[in-house]
């Protein structure tokens, strides 16, 4: 493959997705489209937006005209599709959003990779990253497989389900040559501090309570953002076409163990007294339709490909606060006055 198309690629995982592309594959020529949301920043790629192998493209994926031509000027081969409203909170508040991006965004780039890859469908890929919240929500035991039933129960699960639906079908109807991933709860540097942990991050540096949904119970299994590019890229290169990967850390925590231990590692890293940061801790209204439990077996992906994830999490939450803790200046770019109002919205009177 010689062309990609990288959408969503200024996002969290995006970014580290175009990173690992540009730097590997230095004889192909990334093109990164992101329509630079509240979510999407420039910031997030500086050290390598001079390569000559990356090139950055502002629009919306839902934009029919714009993402056709799009395709008719790079001839790209593959693409790997990223772009997304991701955050279950805002889909709450604002769920036509998550169907303009994640439905008629996804349909909209299916129906331009159709139409330019006639007759080439044994040499494109179409990669739609996805995630394990379409599977709905686990009890105590079990764990989601490729062959879960689907069981969307946020706006932005059914959204993501949609787009997967959507993905499924341009195959078995078309033949288009798609590969889909589905994974659990990434974290890294560059996630936007509207998700659990650099939220508490950014709210652990202020000082500020740490809003905790219900009893903190709910159960997340976690995956350092850099093994999910890495399983991307994977499966992008060795993936049977038609074919569903499970993604995941083998790595699960009850938010609120998870919680104690940021703590305790953000309290030795401030050179603060061990406890200062758990008493921030504020009990809060649940999150509506609160899913309890995620966690994914990703026994297919590392029997057939050989991949598995490649830190602890003690490891990779160490390497992540230590990443917000040097990137101060980062965080103070994020914090606009958008985010103020969302965060007023969200957290005021819960
Ligand atoms: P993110 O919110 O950090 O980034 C999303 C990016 O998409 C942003 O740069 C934004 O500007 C861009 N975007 C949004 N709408 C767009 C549109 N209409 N046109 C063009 N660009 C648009 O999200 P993320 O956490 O990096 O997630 C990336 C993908 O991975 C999403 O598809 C998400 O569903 C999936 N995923 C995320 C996780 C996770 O834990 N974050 C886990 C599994 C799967
Ligand atoms: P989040 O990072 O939003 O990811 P997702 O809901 O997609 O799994 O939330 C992770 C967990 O943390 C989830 O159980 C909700 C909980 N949570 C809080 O308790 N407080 C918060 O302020 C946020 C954002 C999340």
């Amino acid at each position: 493959m010689k062309n990609i198309l990288i959408t969503g690629g200024a996002g969290f995982i995006g970014s580290h997705v175009v990173r690992l592309f540009v730097s590997k594959y230095p004889e192909c020529r990334i093109v990164n489209l992101d329509k630079l949301t509240y979510a999407g920043n420039l910031l997030n790629l500086k050290d390598i937006e001079d390569r000559p192998n990356y090139g950055f493209v502002k629009g919306d994926i839902a934009d029919g005209p714009f993402v056709f031509a799009l395709f008719e000027k790079h001839a790209f081969d593959a693409v790997v599709h990223l772009a997304a409203e991701s955050h279950v909170d805002r889909s709450i508040a604002n769920p036509m959003e998550f169907v303009h991006a994640n439905v008629n965004g996804t349909v909209n780039l299916l129906n331009a990779a159709r139409k330019h890859w006639e007759g080439s469908f044994d040499k494109t890929r179409f990669f739609h990253v996805s995630t394990d919240e379409v599977y709905g929500s686990l009890g105590a035991d079990g764990l989601f497989t490729e062959t879960s039933p689907y069981d969307p129960r946020s706006p932005y699960s059914a959204s993501k389900a949609a787009s997967d639906h959507f993905v499924r079908a341009y195959f078995h109807t078309y033949g288009l040559p798609v590969i889909i991933s589905n994974c659990s709860n990434n974290y890294g540097p560059n996630q936007f501090p509207e998700k659990l942990i650099p939220l508490f991050i950014h709210n652990i540096i202020q000082q500020k309570p740490l809003p905790v949904y219900g009893k903190g119970e709910n159960v997340r299994d976690w995956l350092y953002v850099e093994d999910h590019a890495h399983a991307i890229d994977l499966i992008l290169r060795e993936g049977g076409v038609g074919q569903t990967y499970n993604i995941g850390g083998h790595n699960e925590w009850k938010n609120i163990d998870l919680i104690r231990l940021l703590c305790k590692i953000m309290d030795k890293k401030l050179g603060r007294p061990e406890g200062t940061s758990v008493n921030l801790v504020s009990y809060v209204r649940d999150r509506a339709g609160h899913d309890q439990r995620y966690a994914i077996d990703a026994s297919k992906l590392q029997q057939e490909l050989g991949w598995k994830p490649s830190l602890v999490f003690e490891e990779g939450l160490e390497r992540t606060v230590d990443w917000y803790l040097g990137n101060k200046d980062w965080l103070e770019q994020v914090i606009t006055r958008e985010y103020l109002n969302y965060y007023r919205e969200q957290y005021e009177n819960r």
